[in-house]
């Protein structure tokens, strides 16, 4: 039984084999062609030599972006006239969309609409905090929620389908893409996959308020080696299935209309041409009837990657393999037709591809309002409740690190801030922020303006920048406290971003540590894409804040949390890390024979701590909470914890309830952790609750050495609290009953 990603009625269906029928192979190769519109002119040079330029240090930022403004940029009319493409990428504004949907509409042959694709990650125009920071709240409502309003003001935009929710576990954050993910958990990430899925699409990717999802990047490209973007990844087929595609299955069971597969191969095979992957997985097994998009320039890649000799080789392979639309390489429309002539592809082959494209089509509800009204989306774009839930958003992303009583902070402080960070508003926006604009965001500074509080501020350290010891004198010398923003620029992470060294850049530390000697009580806010190894910073700030890049409304959210009209609840989704040697790093590893401990024979670096930085889960709060009364008993289809929650605490805030699980015998090794459910929990000051948390019964599933699926068994542990390292425990015989 197909997993139905959207209905094409049985008319439309009809529809498309007529159209098909009609098709020259020309047509039918055009819409599997996806372009974005290249610049032309404006540039002595490439594009791609231009940004070249810019990863050398050779041009400025500024330069490259004022260069980039005075570009013309050729949106391929005559092509779309003449029904050579099927789709673009990147086009950005609703009356182009709409100008060119009119070429394909009303002046190529068979009138074919075109789709709309771009990277609306986390948000259109109204940006929420990059989804790393989003994971942390643990809040699956909110998860949808900035899906749906990025969903409704990117079809007001014209955009039909977002290259997103980016569902790549990672456990590596010297991997600039971990940003753009869930973090290190499998289980995390695939209730993220299906809030996303949900959000973007709802119950009809037809309605002029949603567009397609699109599950990527299939799969596995988050375990790059040594988290070098683009590198290989190799792994046991158990971790892979345990590990690394559970979150795309949840997609598909979510009915994802679209998939995207990654550029890395994986154990030796590109996934743009794994049959494994995209035929035996993915369409056979579980079922997958919507359209698959290749990666950026991925199929022509396939040269570099070695497994073909051409480009027409690389078009067969990846047309062979399942891959429906060729995104940006142009090996679809400049080799196919020959593949097609010399038989080396069916036409019926190609037919089935583009049957799955012309039904995406038609459930976009393209055929039958291909254009997007122009006036709805200035009226949406950071309206009143998009920016609320922005705020809403960043709050709940914010991880409070340390805190040794500095916070929140009390009226009538003179405040100091310092660090370029806190007065960037582009850099806020983070990694793929689609369509935000920079001056559209709330910097730091803006939140303590908007509070009508004055603070002095100097710049006093750039990001990779030398530091100014007399701008910071001058910026404290007369304040109760100093706010110290440090971390990264938004395009530190997110793609072509990995770092060998995830410390503090530059000397913003060296601007910590004078201040530290400046003997100024003061609070980091570090606003980053990936976790930082930053153990000194810990040590000497009286307070820390994890404040990443929170999106259009950052200033307003971390003034929230700093002044105490929030409560922060967020907990760490991805390990930090004392050092970068120490990465990959992850809370869910196995015990080895000999574990981490004092002892010197066991498994541990000798210049590292046995502990991380900060384990997975972790945040605190403003208050506290207590848990007692942990029982489990078995139930028909899986178990049910209880355990009572109370917050002992004067200020009222939002728990987030972990439950972990680790199988002490098993056929292979199992981790010492596992997250297997999570409920968040408002309290009252005194007040307790008895909270309750299932786990479905395949939760214990896992591979054996044969790659036959087992059913765990026996004694598992369970240990429920605030974060990975909780110690509330209770065991029970899986298959065995109750026990409390
Ligand atoms: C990029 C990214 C992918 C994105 C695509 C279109 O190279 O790998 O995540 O969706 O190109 O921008």
């Amino acid at each position: 039984m197909e997993k139905l990603s959207f209905t094409v009625s049985t008319d439309q269906e009809k529809k498309i084999e007529a159209l098909i029928a009609k098709m020259t192979v020309d047509e039918k190769i055009g819409q599997l062609n996806q372009v974005g519109p290249s610049p032309v002119g404006g540039f002595e040079i490439s594009l791609k030599e231009k940004k070249l330029m810019l990863k050398e240090g050779k041009i400025t930022k500024e330069e490259f972006e004022r260069d980039l403004e005075g570009v013309q940029w050729d949106t391929r009319e005559s092509d779309v006239r003449s029904g050579k493409i099927g789709s673009f990428l990147g086009m950005r504004g609703v009356e182009k969309c709409n100008h060119m949907q009119h070429i394909a509409v009303e002046e190529s042959r068979l009138g074919i609409p075109l789709f709309f694709g771009l990277d609306v990650v986390h948000g259109l125009r109204t940006i929420f905090p990059i989804p790393l920071a989003e994971s942390c709240s643990f809040d699956e409502n909110l998860f949808e929620q900035t899906a749906r309003i990025a969903a409704k003001e990117a079809a007001a935009t014209g955009i039909k389908l977002t290259f997103a929710p980016m569902i790549d576990v990672c456990r590596d954050a010297r991997w600039g893409r971990i940003a753009e993910g869930a973090g290190e958990d499998t289980y995390l990430t695939s209730r993220f996959a299906a809030a996303k899925v949900r959000g973007f699409q709802g119950d009809d990717i037809a309605k002029d308020d949603r567009i397609a999802a699109c599950a990527k990047h299939f799969v596995a490209y988050g375990a790059a080696i040594g988290g070098r973007d683009y590198n290989s990844a190799d792994m046991s087929l158990q971790t892979l299935w345990e590990t690394y595609l559970p979150p795309f299955k949840e997609a598909v069971d979510s009915g994802v209309a679209t998939f995207m597969t990654s550029f890395n191969d994986l154990n030796g095979e590109p996934c743009t041409t794994s049959k494994y992957l995209l035929k035996d997985i993915l369409r056979n097994k579980w079922r997958f009837n919507g359209a698959v998009i290749s990666d950026s320039g991925a199929i022509g890649e396939l040269i570099e990657h070695g497994t073909v000799s051409d480009k027409a080789e690389a078009a067969e392979q990846a047309l062979n393999a399942g891959i429906d639309i060729d995104m940006s390489s142009m090996c679809y429309t400049e080799n196919l037709k020959n593949s097609v002539l010399r038989s080396n592809i069916s036409e019926e082959e190609l037919n089935e591809a583009v049957r799955r494209v012309l039904r995406l089509k038609f459930a976009l509800g393209l055929f039958d309002h291909p254009y997007t009204d122009e006036l709805s989306g200035e009226k949406m774009y950071l309206c009143k409740a998009h920016t609320q839930l922005a705020r809403e958003a960043g709050r709940k992303s914010i991880v409070l690190l340390k805190n040794d009583g500095i916070l929140p902070l009390k009226s009538n402080l003179k405040i100091a801030v310092v660090g370029e960070l806190a007065a960037t508003r582009k850099e806020m926006l983070g990694t793929w922020a689609a369509m935000g604009r920079g001056d559209e965001a709330v910097c730091l500074l803006d939140g303590f303006a908007e509070r009508n509080i004055s603070v002095s501020y100097e710049e006093c350290c750039k990001v990779n920048g030398t530091f100014d010891r007399t701008a910071l004198e001058r910026a404290v010398k007369d304040a109760d406290i100093v706010i110290a923003a440090v971390g990264e620029y938004a395009d530190m992470s997110g793609e072509a971003s990995s770092l060998c060294n995830i410390g503090l850049h530059g000397e913003q530390e060296k601007m910590l540590s004078a201040l530290k000697e400046l003997g100024k009580p003061f609070v980091t806010v570090m606003f980053n894409g990936r976790p930082l190894a930053v153990p000194k910073a810990v040590k000497i700030s009286n307070a820390l804040i994890e404040a990443w890049h929170l999106g259009s409304q950052a200033g307003n959210s971390i003034c929230d949390v700093l002044f105490g009209d929030y409560n922060p609840s967020g907990r760490l989704t991805a390990t930090f890390p004392n050092h970068s040697g120490e990465c990959p790093i992850y809370y869910n590893h196995v015990s080895t024979g000999r574990p981490t401990s004092e002892i010197r024979h066991s498994c541990k670096y000798m210049d590292a701590p046995l502990t991380p930085l900060f384990p997975f889960g972790y945040g605190l709060s403003y208050t506290e909470y207590t848990y007692k009364d942990f029982i489990i008993n078995e139930e028909k289809n899986g178990l049910c914890a209880e355990v009572t929650v109370k917050n002992i605490g004067e200020i009222a805030g939002e728990e987030t309830v972990q439950l972990y699980a680790h199988m002490q015998k098993a056929k292979r090794v199992r981790p010492v952790r596992e997250l297997k459910a999570f409920k968040k929990v408002y309290l009252n000051p005194g007040e307790e609750k008895r909270v309750k948390l299932f786990i479905d019964r395949c939760a214990f599933q896992y591979y054996d050495m044969q790659m036959n699926l087992v059913e765990g068994s026996g004694a598992v542990d369970f240990f429920i609290g605030h974060d990975s390292t909780a110690s509330l425990k209770t065991v029970m015989i899986l298959g065995g009953g109750s026990n409390e």
